[in-house]
């Protein structure tokens, strides 16, 4: 199967890559794509660049252009529950675009007409997730994501953020891959790990922890694409 690997960030996707050793490199659309066999599997891997935008680009190239048959997304979160601590990994069971607005005409927040305000992941996927999560012996939590063009460092936007759109884990990308992977009928799986509380250490605590979380995500989707079959 033609798997797609994709982070937000170089530091999201540097751990698989080094995992990979030997790749080759494409260049398209402002991205470098980096495609290598691994565990029976074509792997194409790349980051899109923060953001809704850059990322619903990258997972339309990677399904269209490079031919995906699945989704697998490895990056790091600011944590809504208070159940998720840095390092703790959050599979999404749903997402939802807590800045897509357009109340006025009577809508709730992230839908508009002919969307979907949740987008559900891959259950097989989620279910290979927990299977890996117990062979290896690490916890994962799963629970909904919130994702939108803002960090987040603000315990009332993070509050609003959970009483409205009842997130557990909020980010940057996650629900426009969903989106994009739904239409196109391809499975979608959205692995994240901890690295902040989106409260007003957020900023630091991103920068400390970026690298250790996107790690430990890392090597879970690893884990995963093994398990594939
Ligand atoms: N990704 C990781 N932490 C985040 C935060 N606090 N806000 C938005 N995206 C994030």
């Amino acid at each position: 199967m033609k798997i797609a690997i994709m982070g937000a960030m170089p530091e999201e996707i540097a751990p698989i890559l080094e995992h990979m050793g030997e790749y080759a490199t494409t260049a398209y659309a402002g991205n470098k794509f980096y495609e290598c066999s691994y565990g029976g599997h074509d792997l194409i891997i790349t980051y899109s660049k923060i953001g809704k935008v850059f990322s619903t680009l990258t997972a339309a190239t990677l399904i269209e252009r490079f031919g995906a048959e699945m989704v697998l997304f490895s990056g790091v979160a600011g944590a809504v529950s208070d159940e998720l601590n840095i390092g703790d990994m959050i599979v999404s069971t749903s997402l939802i675009q807590h800045d897509l607005d357009i109340t006025a005409f009577g809508h709730p927040y992230g839908y508009v007409p002919e969307g979907k305000q949740y987008v559900e992941a891959d259950k097989k996927l989620i279910a290979i997730a927990h299977e890996v999560a117990k062979e290896i012996g690490v916890s994962l939590q799963e629970g909904i994501i919130a994702t939108g063009d803002q960090f987040i460092a603000d315990p009332e936007r993070k509050g609003w953020i959970r009483e409205v759109c009842n997130a557990d884990a909020l980010e940057m990308e996650g629900a426009s891959v969903a989106v994009v992977c739904d239409v196109m009928e391809v499975p979608f799986f959205i692995l994240r790990s901890i690295s902040d509380a989106a409260d007003m250490d957020a900023s630091f605590n991103f920068d400390e922890f970026l690298e250790s979380s996107a790690q430990v995500s890392a090597e879970f989707i690893i884990h995963m694409v093994e398990k594939i079959g």
